[in-house]
């Protein structure tokens, strides 16, 4: 369809970016990047018009579209575009231009080839830049000398697609980068870029090599103000099922309380994400204070989850405790339940759940130990 309505607008048309690369590289992709050489916007309307979409989003300003299909499958549309940038770290402000400008205006040279989806030129690649010798060398290559300068997130991006495609970053790239940091322009973006660069990393199945690698340029130390002892000594094997909470508080395992605070300091997380260190940070420092009380310790970690439990456990200080919880937990037969209480005529709100935890808590340190004592309990 895409091939169609440019033909029947007369403008050309491109597939670029990531998907070409994954292309060349047999790897799927779910998002597509479309450049027309024209009106972008007109395009998207005609598209639109002739394929089933599930959601469209417009911005005139930049001239480009963001589609998403049922599938879940991306196509973003723009207009080849000059991008010019105010200041280092900005947004770019757009200009229309041509394809070959378009394309140098990107990251690397594995980035920055197209293919033409016309019907005349169908599957024709446009490589001005080399990204075709990068892609079977295995090198990561920036397309000028003032890339990172125009966008510092670039030196993240460098190392997270050389660490996912086990590909070298390019001396001259390796060099560009050492000269940025040591100009400080990592430092004139925003927490928010930083925060969603860190975000794209953690679902990557190598990302702790991508942390290393980060830190090895210097360029943690340079975002954070010092350097912190990230946990990287996970096996792939091990953390491959983990969700993104889980491997950015495994990375935080061997930080102190305050080393934390710091760290979250320099982000502008999700409010979710937030919580999830703040309280993973308040459970270990009661499960320290717990001591060997059992009492004060399996109340810390009543509602905790198991991923969670699994990474303080790689505390030694915290493991024995944490141990006997989970027998203690598997020997648990409470059978009292939210119905139950309802039933007996507490009113519905957070009473409940309070009387509930009292009850697994006590069955956890062996007050009850049986139905009878559990009715007794609940009577008292
Ligand atoms: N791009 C860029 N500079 C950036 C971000 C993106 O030049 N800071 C360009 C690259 O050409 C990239 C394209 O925009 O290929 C799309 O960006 P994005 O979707 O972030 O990257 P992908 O290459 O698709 O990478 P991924 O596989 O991680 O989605």
């Amino acid at each position: 369809k895409i091939k169609e309505t440019a033909d029947h607008l007369g403008i050309q048309a491109y597939l670029v970016g990531g998907f070409v690369r994954d292309l060349f590289l047999r790897k799927s992709s779910q998002d597509l990047d479309v450049v027309v050489e024209g009106d972008s916007n007109s395009f998207a309307n005609q598209l639109i018009e002739v394929v089933e979409v599930h959601k469209v989003v417009q911005h005139h300003q930049f001239g480009t579209v963001k589609i998403t299909f049922r599938d879940g499958t991306h196509l973003d549309i723009a207009g080849s575009r000059w991008e010019e940038y105010d200041f280092p770290g900005a947004l770019p402000t757009i200009e229309e231009s041509n394809l070959k400008e378009d394309l140098f205006r990107r990251d690397f040279t594995v980035n920055a080839m197209a293919l033409c989806l016309n019907a005349n030129r169908f599957g024709e690649v446009v490589d001005f830049y080399g990204g075709l010798r990068d892609l079977q060398q295995g090198e990561i290559r920036f397309l000028h000398n003032l890339s990172f300068i125009e966008d510092p997130t670039r030196m993240i991006r460098a190392v997270r697609f050389a660490c996912r495609y086990h590909f070298k970053i390019a001396k001259v790239t390796r060099e560009a980068i050492n000269t940025a940091l040591q100009a400080n322009v990592l430092l004139k973006i925003s927490k928010e870029r930083f925060t969603e660069e860190l975000m794209l990393i953690l679902p990557e199945q190598a990302y702790q090599k991508m942390v290393r690698e980060l830190a090895a340029f210097g360029l943690m130390k340079n975002w954070f103000g010092r350097e912190f002892a990230w946990n990287l000594a996970e096996s792939e094997e091990e953390v491959k099922d983990w969700d993104l909470e889980k491997k950015w508080l495994g990375l935080l395992i061997s930080l102190e309380n305050d080393e934390i605070r710091a760290v979250l300091d320099r982000l502008a997380f999700t409010k979710s994400m937030l919580k999830h260190t703040l309280d993973y940070v308040a459970v270990r420092s009661k499960l320290r204070a717990a001591g060997d009380c059992p009492q004060e310790g399996y109340a810390a970690l009543f509602g905790v989850k198991e991923g969670i439990v699994d990474l303080l456990k790689k505390h030694e200080d915290l493991r024995p405790l944490i141990e006997s919880y989970q027998q203690a937990l598997q020997n648990l037969k409470m059978t009292i339940r939210g119905s139950d209480l309802l039933a007996a005529g507490i009113p519905e709100g957070p009473e409940i759940g309070r009387i509930l935890q009292d009850i697994h808590l006590a069955w956890l340190t062996g007050k009850i130990s049986d139905f009878e004592e559990e009715r007794n309990y609940l009577l008292q």
